[in-house]
């Protein structure tokens, strides 16, 4: 049914504002861009066409989630576990990110958005790092779309670095055992000062996390593709907002409670 409709429409602003609730957007989106090596695969071509092409849909999306007015938009760009990959991927992907960074910087500071990274920026090389330092100074002020660019990232590695900082914490007797709760954890969180994904995305089948921010997306609504990230276009994404806004969120609660 919703192919259907995807077929017909054109990604102009004015469709995308026709389907979907601009009032009831999600603050929120995370997105794992998953797909890029079986996208290369299908056609015969090289794993780095596909992350190429990926990097080609993240600009298309990143865009379309800044004239929408969302928020904040999260995606999974390289995690802990992928320094397992041959060496000479790794390199591609890291050069993929700076020449990204060299290319997107102005139009995204000219789109007032800001970009952060997320994850262990200490671990990647020195002058990757200060592309990095000098993207988020540049974009720091500015007040539109927060896009957070998960690199070196992983939700267990976050959480153990939370667990070590509140402990020293508590060893310097800057913070009492008894008044840990769940707000320290989150103040503790790279994503601290921001609101939790209300929807994740991922495309090319698969159905899983991927260690993707795990304290974060207990009540996210989760949205599933067969398309590879290479091919996800605006439409997509909007759909899974339009398919985000028919779900009912209950965060553990009953369907219409009411407040007591
Ligand atoms: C997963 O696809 C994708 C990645 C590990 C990298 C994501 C990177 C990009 C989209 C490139 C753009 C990134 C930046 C920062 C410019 P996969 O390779 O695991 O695909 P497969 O499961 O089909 O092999």
């Amino acid at each position: 049914m919703w192919k259907k409709w995807l077929s017909k429409m054109s990604t102009t602003k004015q469709d995308i504002y026709n389907n979907i609730d601009v009032s009831r957007l999600p603050q929120h989106i995370a997105i794992i861009m998953d797909g890029n090596g079986r996208w290369a695969q299908r056609r015969g071509l090289p794993r780095a066409l596909g992350h190429r092409s990926g990097a080609e849909t993240l600009r298309e999306i990143v865009k379309t989630a800044s004239e929408l007015g969302i928020k904040v938009l999260t995606t999974y760009a390289f995690s802990t576990e992928n320094w397992r990959r041959p060496a000479d991927e790794v390199d591609l992907l890291m050069n993929l990110l700076s020449d990204y960074l060299d290319n997107e910087i102005t139009e995204l500071h000219n789109n007032n958005v800001q970009i952060r990274f997320i994850g262990h920026i200490d671990g990647l090389a020195v002058a990757l790092q200060k592309k990095i330092e000098k993207a988020q100074t540049q974009t720091a002020h500015n007040t539109g779309l927060i896009f957070n660019l998960a690199v070196n990232y992983g939700g267990r590695a976050e959480l153990t670095r939370a667990v070590k900082i509140i402990s020293e914490k508590v060893k310097g007797r800057e913070l009492n055992t008894e008044d840990i709760d769940e707000s320290t954890i989150e103040a503790h969180l790279y994503t601290f000062d921001l609101p939790s994904p209300d929807l994740l995305i991922r495309p090319s089948g698969d159905f899983r996390i991927s260690n993707f921010l795990l304290w974060q997306m207990a009540y996210t609504e989760f949205w599933f593709t067969d398309i590879n990230w290479p091919d996800f276009k605006p439409a997509h994404f909007v759909q899974a907002i339009r398919d985000y806004q028919q779900r009912e969120r209950r965060f553990g609660g009953i369907k219409n409670t009411k407040k007591r």
